[in-house]
């Protein structure tokens, strides 16, 4: 996939500019995001900020980057340069905005790389954001590194006056991102990366194994709690059927980065047959690059073909990335078995999903 966007900085707003950033801005707004304005934005209201942020930008006190598609400004983003002088090294960053027409593609990704790397070039090394607590921005900022600090809980009111938290974040841009977190940060190239899903062979079983037991330690995608031998799983790789219950290897840089089967439900008795579990297991080192949606939604293009018209999707409670590709790919929740298991001490609940999918036409 390619990026069908530019970003740029602008160091002078036209009024083309202000209407577009305008449009984002209310967007946003109307979307649910909490940015400083309430449920309804009236649209004189939206230049006026922008109007605003224009002086600003023509002072010097903000920097402000958009990015462009081809329908016009489909995001953008700020850095506050104006601080005490006490904080020359910092910045702040504020309305960080994607069009909902442009999100979920790497955009907001892009605009932050993008963000760091100009307060790089205005001499600054430390960047300060605040965003709602455990949104989809604060997701991403915690992705790309940034450190959290804390909640300050009821700080603002969401556009329908609902009261939200927010979770302050910084990034010191002289420290790597793996030594602030602990894990490596993604490109929005890397994000994107070419994957080839193939029928998995027995050769591949050790590989199998191998991601299935990386998945063990975190204790929230399996219900092992021991890493399992290549030799225990021989007798389970050989009764799956590529006709029915096959079993795939996702491959990308020519090297197996997950696994995904299809199980029979309960015991396989036959008036389940058109009913499958599907399960999913990335590697942990290909983790946040969008696989595991990728390869979901790449078996639920196979259940057709397969006969499967209902798929089931099961994880513990607390497995927030399984549900939100359930939820993004169309997954109503069914149920919820709470408190059914104890992992790592803990108890945990198991929430069921499914989805229908039309059987196939025979007729076509
Ligand atoms: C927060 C916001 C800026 C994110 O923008 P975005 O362009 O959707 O961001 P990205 O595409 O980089 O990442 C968003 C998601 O898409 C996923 N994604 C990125 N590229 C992808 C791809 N090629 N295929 C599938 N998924 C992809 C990311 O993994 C991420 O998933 P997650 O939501 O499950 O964590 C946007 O939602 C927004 O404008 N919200 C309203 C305004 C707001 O709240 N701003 C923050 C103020 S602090």
């Amino acid at each position: 996939m390619t990026s069908d966007w530019r970003i740029e900085r602008l160091v002078e707003l036209t009024d083309e500019h202000i209407q577009g950033l305008a449009d984002v801005l209310i967007d946003c707004v109307e979307g649910g995001a909490s940015v400083s304005f309430m449920s309804p934005i009236v649209r004189d209201r939206a230049i006026e900020f922008w109007r605003r942020v224009a002086l600003g930008v023509a002072s010097e006190e903000r920097a402000l980057l958009v990015a462009r598609d081809e329908q016009g400004i489909c995001g953008t983003v700020q850095l506050m340069l104006d601080l005490p002088e006490n904080q020359p090294h910092r910045v702040d960053l504020a309305k960080m905005l994607v069009h909902r027409r442009a999100r979920k593609r790497g955009l907001g990704t892009a605009l932050m790389r993008a963000a760091e790397s100009m307060a790089r070039d205005c001499g600054k090394t430390l960047l300060v954001l605040d965003a709602v607590t455990n949104g989809d921005a604060a997701r991403l900022y915690e992705r790309l590194g940034w450190v959290r600090v804390g909640d300050v809980p009821n700080f603002a009111l969401m556009p329908d006056g609902a009261p939200c938290s927010t979770t302050y974040y910084y990034r010191n841009l002289n420290r790597p991102v793996s030594t602030e977190k602990g894990k490596t940060s993604r490109s929005t190239m890397e994000n994107t990366v070419a994957l080839h899903v193939r029928e998995a062979t027995e050769t591949d079983l050790p590989t199998i194994v191998d991601i299935y037991n990386q998945s063990i330690p975190a204790g929230w995608s399996t219900a092992d709690t021991k890493p399992i031998a290549v030799a225990d799983r021989v007798e389970w790789f050989r009764k799956f059927d590529p006709k029915k219950r096959p079993i795939w290897v996702a491959e990308a840089e020519r090297q197996i980065v997950a696994v995904s089967y299809l199980s029979s439900f309960y015991g396989g008795r036959p008036a389940y047959d058109a009913t499958a579990e599907a399960s999913i297991y990335v590697a942990t080192a290909w983790h946040r690059r969008g696989i595991g949606r990728r390869l979901k939604q790449w078996v639920i293009e196979q259940c057709p073909r397969l006969g499967v018209t209902t798929l089931l999707s099961m994880h513990f409670d607390h497995n927030e990335g399984t549900r939100r590709i359930n939820e993004s790919l169309g997954f109503k929740r069914l149920g919820h078995l709470t408190e059914i298991a104890t992992v790592q001490g803990q108890k945990r609940g198991l929430v069921i999903w499914g989805l229908r999918i039309p059987a196939l036409d025979k007729q076509s």
